[in-house]
């Protein structure tokens, strides 16, 4: 873990910002690689996560370790993280003032990793990065943009539990991820070379250039 990272998950273990802390027996702050080129965004704590204090350890966990595999991952790779870092009571859905208390820590994860690709788990995670109002049936497979990164929305590990029509969808999302990965590389160098055009084309004008912006991108 960097010093930065190693900050902010003192601070989830200590944050009181919103209720959701009440009656947690630990902040899950989130873990992985601290240079992560893949950066996973869960929902929220459940059970067991909370108890360790760790993200996706429980079932769901065993079954991303499982779909990480078949994109070629290891757990050692990527970083993962949720939205909220409080176990929400009794598994519900985060509230929006939860979502919007627990956001500056996940911000300023973000900001430190610098992933070239975030990879959604779920409805919550999706509406975070890609809007309230999209799908996550209809995007699910897709490569977005969220600022100057790319994501990737996949459904969540514990749908396919509880739902097995999910198995197969979530299964293809994952066996789409390398290909994603592959694009928000090319983007990301894309955007880098773009940068650096712009910035030697200020040196002798004002021009501006754009084509840094993001963009909406659709793969699959
Ligand atoms: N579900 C999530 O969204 N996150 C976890 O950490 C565990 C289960």
């Amino acid at each position: 873990m960097s010093q930065t990272l190693t900050l902010i998950a003192e601070e989830v273990r200590s944050c009181t910002k919103c209720r959701l802390h009440e009656g947690t027996r630990n902040g899950v702050p989130g873990e992985g690689n601290p240079q992560a080129e893949v950066m996973l965004v869960g929902e929220g704590p459940g059970f067991h996560e909370d108890a360790q204090g760790r993200p996706f350890v429980g079932a769901a966990g065993n079954l991303l370790n499982e779909m990480l595999g078949k994109a070629g991952l290891k757990r050692e790779d990527v970083f993962i993280t949720n939205i909220v870092k409080h176990r929400p009571p009794g598994n519900r859905d985060p509230m929006p003032d939860e979502i919007a208390a627990c956001s500056e820590y996940l911000e300023r994860q973000i900001a430190e990793i610098k992933p070239t690709l975030i990879v959604t788990l779920g409805r919550h995670s999706m509406g975070y990065f890609i809007g309230p109002s999209a799908r996550i049936t209809q995007v699910h497979g897709t490569l977005k943009a969220w600022r100057d990164i790319a994501v990737y929305a996949c459904f969540h590990p514990a749908a396919a539990l509880h739902q097995p029509k999910y198995r197969e969808m979530l299964e293809q999302d994952f066996e789409g991820l390398p290909r994603a990965l592959a694009a928000a590389r090319k983007r990301a160098e894309s955007q880098a070379n773009a940068t650096q055009e712009a910035g030697s084309a200020d040196a002798v004008s004002t021009d501006d250039r754009g084509g840094a912006a993001p963009s909406q991108m659709t793969l699959l």
